[in-house]
C-alpha cells in the first residue's frame, strides 16, 4: 500500500514546518511548498531537513501554472494550506500583494485540487480576523485585563463575518471560497479560523507572532513595544496542538466537509500582555523594559475562540498550558539565540 501524501503549502514557514514534520515522522509522503519569502524559512527548511524526508518545491502560489505543475502526478490526499501574507499591517501597506497571496493564491490552490485530486481533504489556515470587530461581545476591564461579559465560551462559528482590514478581507475571501469548494464540487474542505497560535520555530516579529517575538526580544534584549495598556487578552494554542488538530480533521473528513472551525487554546489557555510580560520576567529573573505607543486601528481588546464545536466534531482538546508552551519556547531561543541576529 502506498503510503498517504500531503501537500503542505508554507510548509517552511512555522506553522508549516511543525505540521510537515508531524505527518513525516507519521510516515506520510510530504511534499513542502513555499516560496521562502518569510524570514526564517531557510532554517526551518535545514531543521526539518535533519529529521525528516521530505520533497520542496519552490514555488510561488500566485502562479497558476507552478500551482498546477505541483499537483501533477502527485495524488495528494491531503493539502494544508498555510502559505500566506501573514501581517495586518502589511496588508495595510501593500493590500495588492495581500489579496493576491491570500486570495487568489488560495484560489489557484483550490482549482489545482479540483481538477487534480478532489478527493483530497483541503484545510484552509484562517483567521479570527474574519469577525471583524465583534461589536455585540461586550468586554469590561476586570482587575489586569479585558474579559468579555457576554461571551462566556469566547467567540463561536455564529458570529457574523465582518471582514476587517485588507488581510480579514483576503483571507475571508479564501475561508468563503474553501466553504463553497466543499459545496459546489463536494471536495472535503473545511476552514480553520485561527486565533493566535506559538511555539517553536517561530521567528515572530513585532506586526506577526507577538508571543514569540516578546520571548525573542526579551531574551535577545531588543526593544519590546505595547500598543495600548498592555490588558488586552488573547486565547493561545502551541502549534503542535494545532497540528494534532489537522491531522483528525484529515482522518475524519465527512465530519468537517464544508464546515469553519474556531480553533485557539480556548479560555482555558488566554493571557494578556502584560501577564506574558510577568512570566518572562520571572523565568528571566530580570525586569523587562518596555516602551508604550497608542493602541493601532482595529486592535480587540479582548478575542478568546469558543473552540467547542472542534472539541466535539474531532475528540480534540488543547494539551499543552501556556506555562509549558511558554517555558519551551524560551528555551528554544535561548539554545539558539544566533539564528534570532537580525530579525525583528
Ligand atoms: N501564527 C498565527 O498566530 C496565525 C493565526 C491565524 C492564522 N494564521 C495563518 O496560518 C498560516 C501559517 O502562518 P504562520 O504563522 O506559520 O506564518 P509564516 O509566515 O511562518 O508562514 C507562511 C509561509 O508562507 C510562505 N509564503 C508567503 N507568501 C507565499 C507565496 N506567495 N507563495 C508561497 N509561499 C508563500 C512564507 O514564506 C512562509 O513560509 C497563514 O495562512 C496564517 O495566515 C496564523
Amino acid at each position: 500500500m502506498r503510503s498517504k501524501r500531503v501537500l503542505v503549502t508554507g510548509g517552511a514557514g512555522f506553522i508549516g514546518c511543525n505540521t510537515a514534520r508531524h505527518f513525516a515522522e507519521r510516515n506520510w509522503h510530504v511534499s513542502v511548498l513555499d516560496d521562502l519569502s518569510r524570514e526564517g524559512t531557510d532554517k526551518n527548511l535545514e531543521w526539518l531537513g535533519q529529521n525528516t524526508t521530505f520533497d520542496f518545491e519552490k514555488t510561488d502560489i500566485r502562479d497558476q501554472r507552478a500551482v498546477e505543475s505541483v499537483f501533477k502526478d502527485k495524488e495528494f490526499d491531503a493539502v494544508i494550506h498555510l502559505a500566506a501574507q501573514v501581517a495586518v499591517t502589511t496588508s495595510v501597506t501593500d493590500p495588492r500583494t495581500d489579496f493576491s497571496i491570500n486570495a487568489l493564491g488560495t484560489f489557484n490552490l483550490l482549482e489545482a485540487v479540483r481538477r487534480h485530486c478532489p478527493e483530497a481533504v483541503f484545510l484552509f489556515a484562517s483567521t479570527n480576523k474574519v469577525y471583524g470587530k465583534i461589536e455585540s461581545a461586550t468586554y469590561d476591564l476586570m482587575g489586569k485585563q479585558y474579559a468579555y461579559t457576554n461571551r462566556p465560551h469566547g467567540i463561536n462559528e455564529q458570529e457574523p463575518l465582518d471582514f476587517l482590514s485588507p488581510y480579514g478581507c483576503s483571507k475571508g475571501a479564501a475561508d468563503q471560497y474553501t466553504l463553497d469548494y466543499a459545496r459546489i464540487y463536494g471536495i472535503p474542505a473545511a476552514a480553520f479560523r485561527q486565533s493566535c497560535i506559538y511555539g517553536l520555530r517561530q521567528f515572530g516579529v513585532e506586526d506577526q507572532g507577538w508571543l514569540a517575538w516578546f520571548a525573542i526580544a526579551s531574551i535577545l534584549g531588543k526593544d519590546i513595544t505595547i500598543f495600548g495598556d498592555g490588558k488586552q487578552v488573547r486565547d493561545v494554542l502551541h502549534a503542535s496542538d494545532l497540528v494534532r488538530a489537522y491531522e483528525a480533521a484529515i482522518l475524519n473528513p465527512d465530519k468537517i466537509k464544508g464546515q469553519a472551525f474556531n480553533v485557539g487554546g480556548g479560555p482555558a489557555n488566554m493571557l494578556s500582555l502584560l501577564e506574558l510580560i510577568e512570566k518572562l520576567e520571572t523565568r528571566q529573573g530580570k525586569k523587562i523594559d518596555l516602551k508604550w505607543d497608542d493602541w493601532r486601528p482595529g486592535d480587540q481588546r479582548v478575542y478568546v475562540s469558543d473552540i467547542r464545536k472542534l472539541e466535539t466534531t474531532l475528540d480534540w482538546k488543547p494539551e499543552i498550558s501556556v506555562d509549558e508552551g511558554v517555558d519551551q519556547l524560551l528555551e528554544w531561543v535561548e539554545q539558539n539565540r544566533d539564528m534570532f541576529a537580525g530579525i525583528g
